[in-house]
Parts: C-alpha cells; sequence; structure tokens
C-alpha cells in the first residue's frame, strides 16, 4: 500500500478530511511511527490502528495539529468577560456553571477560561461552583496539561498582572499556579466515538472538529455539541472555521466574528438583548 492511499483509508477510518494535511510532514511522522513499532508496511499500521485505541488515539493527534495559546483570539475571551458570562449568571437559577473544552491540547484553553472566573468573577459571584471539564483523544496531551509547564511562546496573549501572579519560571518554563490546575479537570475523551456528557452551559470546540473532521464527522458532532448543552448554553468554535450547513436549526450566531453561537431556542427569538 502506498502512502497516499494508506492516508486517505485512514482519513475516512479516523473521521477526518485528507486534504489539509502537510503530506511531507506527516509522512516523515508515520513512518518515524512504524520504525518505533517495528512494522514493515502501511497496510500492517493501518490494521494496527484499527484494533489498538492508543495507536488510533497517536494518529489522531499527528494528523490534527496539536498547537495551542493561552487566551488565543483574545476577543473570545473580551467577549465572555463583558457579554456572555454576565448574561449567563444574570439568569443563573443553578448554583453551578458547566464549562467543556473540547480537543483541549495541553490545557491552555481551560486555563485560559479559569483565569479569566479566578480574575473577574470568582470574588463576585462566591455562591457558583465552576466546573471545568477538558478533553482530548491524547493521553500525552491530558499528561502534559496536568503538569502545567509552558513555553514563553503559548503566553504571549497572557495580560502581564496574570502572568506575574499566577505562573513562576522555572527552568526556562513557566508553572501555571497549582490552584487553577487543580480547577480543571481532564479526561481523555474522543469526540467522534464516546459518550457526551451533559448540561454545559459553555462548549469550546476550537480548531479541531470544524478544521479537520470530514463533513460527515461534523454534522454527527454539531449534534452531540447541541445535545450536551443546556437550553441556554453557548457554542465557540474557531475563529477560521464555520459551522457545517445544518447549524441554524440547532444554533444561532450571538457574535459573528468570535464565532460564538447560542444554542437555538424559540422562546429566545423575542430581540437580541432577550437571546443573549
Ligand atoms: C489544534 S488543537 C486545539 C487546541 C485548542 N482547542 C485551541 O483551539 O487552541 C487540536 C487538539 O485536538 C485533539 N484531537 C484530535 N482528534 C480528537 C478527537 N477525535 N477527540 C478529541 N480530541 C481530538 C488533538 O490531540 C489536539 O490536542
Amino acid at each position: 500500500m502506498q502512502f497516499d492511499q494508506f492516508l486517505k483509508e485512514v482519513a475516512v477510518y479516523l473521521g477526518l478530511q485528507w486534504r489539509p494535511f502537510q503530506r511531507r510532514g506527516i509522512k516523515r511522522k508515520v513512518e518515524r511511527r512504524l520504525t518505533q513499532l517495528g512494522l514493515f508496511d502501511f497496510e500492517t499500521y493501518l490494521k494496527r490502528i484499527k484494533d489498538d485505541p492508543t495507536e488510533h488515539a497517536y494518529l489522531s493527534n499527528i494528523l490534527t495539529v496539536t498547537i495551542s495559546r493561552f487566551f488565543r483570539d483574545k476577543e473570545v475571551f473580551d467577549a465572555l468577560e463583558t457579554s456572555i458570562l454576565p448574561a449567563i449568571l444574570r439568569n443563573r437559577e443553578k448554583s453551578d456553571l458547566k464549562i467543556w473544552s473540547i480537543g483541549c491540547a495541553s490545557g491552555e484553553e481551560p486555563y485560559s477560561f479559569s483565569l479569566l472566573w479566578k480574575e473577574n468573577f470568582e470574588k463576585e459571584y462566591p455562591g457558583i461552583l465552576l466546573s471545568i471539564l477538558a478533553t482530548d483523544i491524547d493521553e500525552k496531551m491530558i499528561e502534559r496539561a496536568k503538569e502545567g509547564r509552558y513555553k514563553k511562546s503559548c503566553l504571549r496573549e497572557v495580560p502581564e498582572n496574570i502572568l506575574r501572579h499566577y505562573f513562576r519560571a522555572e527552568n526556562g518554563f513557566y508553572v501555571l499556579n497549582e490552584v487553577i490546575r487543580k480547577g480543571v479537570e481532564f479526561r481523555a475523551h474522543n469526540i467522534l466515538e464516546e459518550e457526551s456528557f451533559s448540561n454545559m452551559d459553555i462548549v469550546f470546540s476550537r480548531n479541531l472538529a470544524f478544521t479537520y473532521f470530514s463533513k460527515e464527522s461534523q454534522i454527527k458532532v454539531l449534534k452531540k455539541l447541541a445535545t450536551c448543552l443546556n437550553d441556554h448554553g453557548y457554542l465557540i468554535i474557531g475563529k477560521d472555521e464555520t459551522l457545517p450547513f445544518t447549524y441554524p436549526t440547532l444554533f444561532i450566531p450571538i457574535f459573528q466574528s468570535e464565532k460564538i453561537y447560542k444554542k437555538f431556542n424559540p422562546t429566545d427569538l423575542v430581540g437580541l438583548n432577550e437571546v443573549l
């Protein structure tokens, strides 16, 4: 089996599109992996991926970029701080606030939310119990996320006061304060194949499903996202992503350029203020 054929078949199997892949870099990585595993051809590797969930996760990780940053697309976090969270908290009947970050990489996204909450809302809302769930298909990313050690390059959008307060420098890395680390629950989870969670207030699904997944997988994920959110929940996707064509039946855009959507709820259709 040639590499291109392998890539096409494996992409379909993993629910990914195969066009955006940077073919050469990926070929090198896959060949290196074959050598590590003592395998000699792509056909045997394909079989291995189908039989072994760890290898499935390993390859998904290779085929999707895993780079992230704290406060990536700062405008999204600004919109959360000034509009979305105040709107959620204004009408809060329950005492918990549930957040889910899907494809969380090394934890930059869920930790950014945690820092935003700590800095701007925690004191004012002592009765709200914040729970942040962060999932990624790759166990290694999850372990790295729990460690909370970062290079300066993924901290460039972090405000200076937050950097000073919540990170300490150690051997060329920046280590996140333990209190923030403990506030996020990390779990290995494949969004395409595993059961979803429920009753979420905000779901981050950025730079994964709507970039790398095939159209069929995107629709499958979109339906899952609508189900896991509560009736007034919000979905945040990546700045360069678009939702599949079925979305108007499930979500309405709230902030177009920040790519923040609200779960479609017919009772909200009174005016934008009501919707928010
Ligand atoms: C580019 S990162 C996105 C990080 C973060 N959400 C952001 O926007 O900065 C994509 C992550 O998705 C993970 N991933 C790939 N396939 C996945 C799947 N099927 N389920 C869950 N996570 C997956 C990868 O391991 C990687 O860490």
